[in-house]
């Protein structure tokens, strides 16, 4: 029985070449996934097509067989990526055993790259929705941080903004994507566990090290840390922190030993950082260090666009898990207290409010009905109040006099030119009024109406 048909009478489907050259042609059209490699071969050596395979193909899992296993040989071949090495003559049962360990191996190494991949645009710059030019510019400058090489990076931004989804963008749009993405809350601990989880311990560095600990510096290692809250962070950790910015390397507590450091920071506050270090709450160094590279990221106020945008990306996210009737969007009104709410927790606030509706609406579209009552507040004037107030600015500006004319007109109008109801409603006097109509050529003096409104003065 040759090596083929062996390895088809257990079922797997094998290709077969008998030389260099017919070899690459397989690898690269058919992908498979493991490779038998025979060391000797007529047109040269199977090590050299062995580094071509990890170059084109690096998640084909190759197995080198060859008749003279000497050390030097098996030594190349598994410096060169082989998974495994097998000698001549091959014993079939042996050469099964190692098979099916390759074809898990591949299976594991597809998944993990499956994984990644799924992973890397979980987190993608596309997953942070806003269109307002102050969110693009700092997605912009996120997305070319991410592809430097700075090793510290402040975001600022209120609560709710972010900075958690940004930090998580900017690592897996890195080089360092495969490596570890690890966070720590500094308001979550107190400084002495911030300080042994940041930099591990050594044995007996205090009461409790029983033994040797990685710290997340160590664990990180290629990858990126987090620094959450950096703003609550202790001084005297503050100055320790700025020592490994400055010169890459950090010790365990309790440790003599230098260890090169070299993952990246993002560190994240929600408060201005600035003013903290000049009222002596945050070091002034580290401020600086820090903030070479700082990205604000606005609040939601601030881009009520971004509030629809971001309203209709939550309720297409909440849509699966609704029952009934899909969601479509906001009503009118709903939007525009959208708009015009100030969003103290930002995107956050927003999503919850989305995630509430999508469980309590029984229409297609997100109505004033279920809103927390924190919102329809906003309303101010209660639910009568007209959906197109307050007055907004049109994106290229508008005559001012318009407006006036506008309303001044609407409101003549609506009260069938009464002059004292409008005068009213407009908050000015009557001669006020009056004045106003005649400039715009409203003012009917001998309408019918006005003697109404004459007697309504009186
Ligand atoms: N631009 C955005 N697009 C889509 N989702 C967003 C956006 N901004 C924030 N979110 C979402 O809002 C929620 C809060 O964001 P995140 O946790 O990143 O805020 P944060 O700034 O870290 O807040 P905190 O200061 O409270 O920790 C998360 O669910 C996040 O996915
Ligand atoms: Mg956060």
């Amino acid at each position: 029985m040759t090596l083929a048909e062996a390895v088809r009478s257990w079922n797997y489907s094998p290709l077969e070449a008998d030389n260099i050259e017919s070899a690459r042609d397989v690898v690269n059209n058919e992908e498979p996934d493991v490779v038998l490699l025979d060391i000797d071969l007529p047109d040269g050596s199977g090590l050299d097509l062995l580094e071509e395979i990890k170059e084109t193909a690096p998640e084909t899992v190759v197995i080198m067989i060859t008749g003279n296993i000497s050390v030097p040989n098996t030594i190349a071949a598994l410096r060169g990526g082989a998974h495994d090495f097998i000698g001549k003559p091959v014993r079939l049962e042996e050469l099964r055993v190692t098979l099916r360990n390759a074809i898990e191996i591949k299976r594991l190494r597809r998944e993990v790259t499956q994984v990644r991949h799924e992973r890397k645009s979980a987190f993608s710059f596309d997953q942070i929705i806003g269109e307002s030019g102050s969110i693009k510019r700092a997605k912009d400058l996120a997305e070319k941080v991410a592809l430097s090489d700075v090793n510290a990076i402040l975001l600022q931004g209120e609560t709710g903004t972010g900075k958690d989804l940004f930090a998580r963008a900017i690592h897996f749009a890195s080089v360092r994507s495969d490596a570890p993405y690890l966070a720590i809350n500094c308001a979550a601990l107190p400084a002495n566990l911030i300080e042994s989880e940041l930099f591990g311990y050594e044995k007996g560095a205090f009461t409790d090290a029983k033994q040797r600990k990685e710290g997340l510096f160590e664990q990180a290692q290629g990858g990126t840390i987090f620094l959450d809250e950096i703003g609550e962070m202790e001084l005297g950790l503050q100055a320790k922190l700025l020592r490994v910015l400055e010169e890459n390397t950090f010790r365990r507590v309790g440790g003599l030993k230098d260890i090169t450091f070299d993952a990246r920071i993002i560190a994240a506050s929600n408060k201005n950082l600035k003013d903290e270090s000049e009222a002596g709450n945050f070091r002034l160094d580290l401020f600086y260090r820090l903030s070479v590279i700082q990205i604000d990221i606005p609040p939601l106020r601030e881009r009520e666009d971004d509030c629809l945008l971001l309203a209709d990306h939550f309720i297409e996210r909440n849509n699966p898990k609704r029952r009934g009737e899909k969601l479509k969007g906001l009503s009118a009104k709903t939007s525009e207290i959208f708009r015009r709410h100030q969003w103290k927790g930002n995107v956050r606030e927003l999503r919850n409010v989305i995630e509430r509706a999508s469980i309590l609406e029984d229409s297609d579209q997100v109505s004033t009905a279920h809103l927390p009552a924190d919102l329809l507040k906003d309303l101010g004037g209660g639910a009568e109040t007209p959906s197109h107030f307050p007055v907004r600015l049109p994106a290229g500006g508008i005559a001012l006099d318009d407006v006036e004319e506008m309303l001044v007109t609407q409101a003549y109008e609506s009260t069938n030119h009464n002059l004292t109801r409008a005068a009213r409603l407009l908050r000015i006097s009557r001669d006020q009024l009056r004045y106003k109509l005649k400039k715009y050529g409203s003012y009917r003096p001998d309408g019918a109406l006005e003697g109404e409104s004459r007697s309504d003065a009186a």
